[in-house]
């Protein structure tokens, strides 16, 4: 008896660890199930992400079939469509503009018609039962939603996060408008480039901010085109350079001569200047853009550190010999359109830390 007895218990809590193994394993599956829709959509677009969430109100797993159909969130705000199968009921809750205070509460209406809410930005419209389509206008803030989730007893949330970019509205001026259109230039009209035109961009180059205010540009203006042969010997740039209506070789002095910092009243003394390369690309810069908004092309070509390019210009123009041509820049009148590329990429901009 007292066999059959422990046997018996044997028997029960064997079946009891199987059912809870089971249970577990469906719970597990379910939740994989869910896990993996949701991943598959978000996968579909970044930066949106879905985040699976604990249950708020306890209750039996049910598998979450959740698919984003649509997501489109970014610089410039965008659209979510979020589906919800097979779910009696579900709200969107607590849409929050991070940083704020600012909630908005979205549920089916009476006939699971469309509705709309707002707030700062985020609208929510409940397009029809299973659908609800999230708006997000352009901004700097990031939004999170929770989407929950109902069906009978079972109850979850997921959480949708988005970070929209800033786009807000766009700012313009010439000085914009300048930057934006200057874009490399490589064949060119017969049409002069005239002395005041020249003035104005050298202006430009030489209001580039330097280390140390050193300023170590020089440059030469080259227009005869039957002296280029020997400036740019081997030079691939050639082909362009007797294209344009005027070349100039911006020249850096890579050393500086002055009193040493803690004794102003010492003889100057002449080092390396560590900052000359950054100087002359903003001066470079500067130049450009001075162009563009003058109408003008240009291209900017590699002259240094590469001997075979800056050895032959820096001996044909008579360069001192801490002067090295840092680069050369053919400016004229375009002789067909050239647009500028987009190079526009709000992903590459880190807010706080990378
Ligand atoms: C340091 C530097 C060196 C360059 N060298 C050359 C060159 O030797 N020949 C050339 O045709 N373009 C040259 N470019 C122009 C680039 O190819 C051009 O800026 C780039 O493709 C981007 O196009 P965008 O200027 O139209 O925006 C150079 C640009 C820089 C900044």
């Amino acid at each position: 008896m007292k066999q059959l007895l422990m046997a018996a218990t044997l028997l029960v809590c064997a079946f009891a660890i199987l059912s809870c193994g089971c249970a577990r394993r469906t719970q597990k599956a379910v939740a994989e199930t869910g896990e993996s829709k949701v991943n598959a959509a978000v996968a579909m677009d970044e930066p949106a992400q879905v985040e699976r969430v604990e249950p708020e109100i306890a209750g039996a797993w049910t598998p979450i079939r959740l698919s984003q159909e649509e997501v489109s969130f970014g610089a410039e705000g965008g659209k979510a469509t979020v589906s919800c199968l097979n779910y009696d009921r579900w709200w969107l809750n607590d849409a929050q503009v991070a940083g704020t205070e600012t909630f908005f509460h979205a549920t089916p209406g009476e006939n699971n018609t469309y509705e709309t809410l707002k707030a700062d930005g985020i609208s929510a419209c409940i397009v029809n039962r299973n659908q609800v389509e999230i708006s997000v206008a352009p901004a700097s803030k990031s939004h999170t939603w929770i989407l929950h989730l109902q069906s009978g007893d079972a109850f979850t949330s997921i959480t949708v996060k988005q970070t929209a970019s800033m786009k807000a509205e766009k700012i313009t001026n010439p000085t914009l408008e300048s930057i934006a259109a200057r874009t490399s230039v490589r064949s060119f009209t017969d049409q002069k480039v005239t002395d005041a035109q020249m003035e104005a961009m050298l202006r430009a180059a030489m209001a580039a901010p330097t280390g140390m205010n050193v300023q170590p540009w020089s440059f030469v203006v080259l227009t005869d085109k039957s002296k280029y042969e020997e400036i740019f010997k081997g030079n691939f740039n050639l082909r362009i350079f007797k294209s344009a209506a005027a070349v100039v070789v911006f020249c850096a002095d890579t050393t500086v001569t002055r009193a040493p910092r803690n004794n102003p009243d010492a003889a100057p003394v002449t080092r390396p200047n560590g900052t000359w390369r950054d100087d002359m690309g903003a001066c470079t810069e500067n130049f450009l853009v001075a162009a563009a908004s003058l109408g003008l092309g240009t291209v900017w070509t590699a002259s240094y550190p590469y001997p075979d390019r800056y050895l032959p210009i820096k001996e044909a123009l008579g360069l001192p010999a801490t002067v090295v041509p840092y680069c050369v820049v053919a400016v004229g009148y375009p002789d067909k359109e050239v647009r500028p590329k987009d190079k526009w990429k709000p992903e590459r901009i880190h807010k706080g830390r990378w």
